[in-house]
């Protein structure tokens, strides 16, 4: 284990006023509106991680053979911080996207990246664009932590250089409305086994396009991708998972088999559930068991969880066979809302954190 580098700190020389900040963080889009500053850390091999420091936030400079380019070593997290009541800012857990971030880095062949440097650069990047944090109503400040490969090298192998940066942008709500439709992608899969549908890399998220474009073309909000091998069990949607109440008080979602994202919202929501007192499977779920769930009643309840998306229930299925509606498919689902009020409020800090989940900056 390397010693970890500290941070050199260089605001930027060219800050923005708080009256046009003010105007940016009215209702920002989703991932259009940055910060002033980045985190940035250098790794080389056989020197580990060095030259942290956060600093003014500017375009890269990169080589045209940089490998990143050429063969996609790319991975990346989300993650939120919040304004709490009090005025004080908070992120959510954000040991389990350290955590995650080095199981997507193992999977890559891309450098370990220790936790507490994770957390530190996040932290300190926070600390300093602290004014960027809103405080209105489902409003957060977004945090996009990721890893390049920058070796100038066209052979295909592990590169021995790599960046880590962290960027940030203010966020609403991610879906404009209160029910999402889903397309059933039949000829698109995301993940095999074996493969890095386990990863948050750029590459999963690549491939989701073409689906998602689909999804859009037959009038869907989002994609929902199945098995690759018997094009029947439910996986997860173009970038989050998936959960569905069932009549006999019980969430399901998918069980993590190694093609899907493990979520920290997914993980957060089923904890919630349980202490409120649901069963929680994580299951197979075939598709058809729910289309008929929702046609006979069995299945009540959809919505779709992530960092970005928090949970946004499902109002309808489509898939070139058929149609599964929940409810009438524009409300959302009573059960839905209260989880969504109880992680939402927990992330606030407006709730009792038993857990330790809430990180204070
Ligand atoms: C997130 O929820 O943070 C993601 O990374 C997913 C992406 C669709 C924004």
């Amino acid at each position: 284990t390397q010693n970890l580098p500290t941070f050199t700190i260089e605001p930027t020389t060219t800050p923005i006023d708080a009256a046009r900040r003010a105007e940016l963080l009215e209702n920002p889009t989703f991932g259009r509106v940055f910060t002033e500053h980045m985190a940035i850390i250098r790794y080389t091999e056989g020197q580990g991680w060095h030259d942290a420091k956060i600093t003014a936030r500017r375009p890269l400079s990169i080589d045209p053979a940089a490998s990143v380019l050429h063969y996609g070593q790319e991975i990346f997290e989300g993650m939120k911080a919040y304004r709490t009541e009090d005025g004080g800012v908070v992120t959510f857990r954000p040991d389990a996207n350290a955590r995650r971030f080095r199981a997507s880095a193992e999977r890559m062949a891309m450098a370990d990246l220790p936790e507490e440097l994770f957390i530190e650069a996040v932290d300190q990047l926070v600390k300093i664009d602290a004014a960027w944090v809103p405080s209105g109503e489902g409003q957060s400040l977004y945090l996009r932590p990721f890893m390049i490969s920058d070796e100038v090298a066209l052979g295909v192998k592990p590169a021995s250089e790599y960046l880590f940066i962290v960027i940030a942008c203010p966020v609403g709500t991610y879906f404009s409305k209160g029910c999402v439709s889903v397309w059933v992608s039949e000829d698109y899969t995301r993940a095999a086994p074996g493969g890095t549908g386990f990863a948050k890399c750029g590459g999963n998220y690549a491939g989701s396009l073409v689906a998602q474009a689909e999804a859009y073309r037959m009038g869907c909000d989002q994609v929902l991708f199945l098995d690759s091998r018997e094009r029947r069990f439910i996986e997860e949607m173009g970038g989050m998972n998936v959960m569905f109440l069932r009549d006999d008080n019980t969430l399901v979602t998918p069980a993590l088999t190694g093609t899907i994202l493990p979520g920290i919202t997914r993980d957060s929501l089923l904890k919630i559930a349980a202490d409120k007192g649901l069963k929680v499977e994580e299951i197979p779920l075939d598709i058809n068991e729910v289309f008929e769930g929702a046609a006979s009643g069995r299945y009540r309840e959809a919505f779709a969880c992530g960092t970005a998306a928090v949970l946004s229930p499902i109002g309808r299925f489509k898939s070139p066979t058929g149609e599964a509606v929940f409810g009438d498919g524009e409300t959302p689902g009573p059960v839905s809302l209260s989880l969504k009020a109880e992680l939402t409020d927990l992330q606030r800090g407006r709730h009792n954190d038993s857990r330790d989940w809430v990180h204070r900056i």
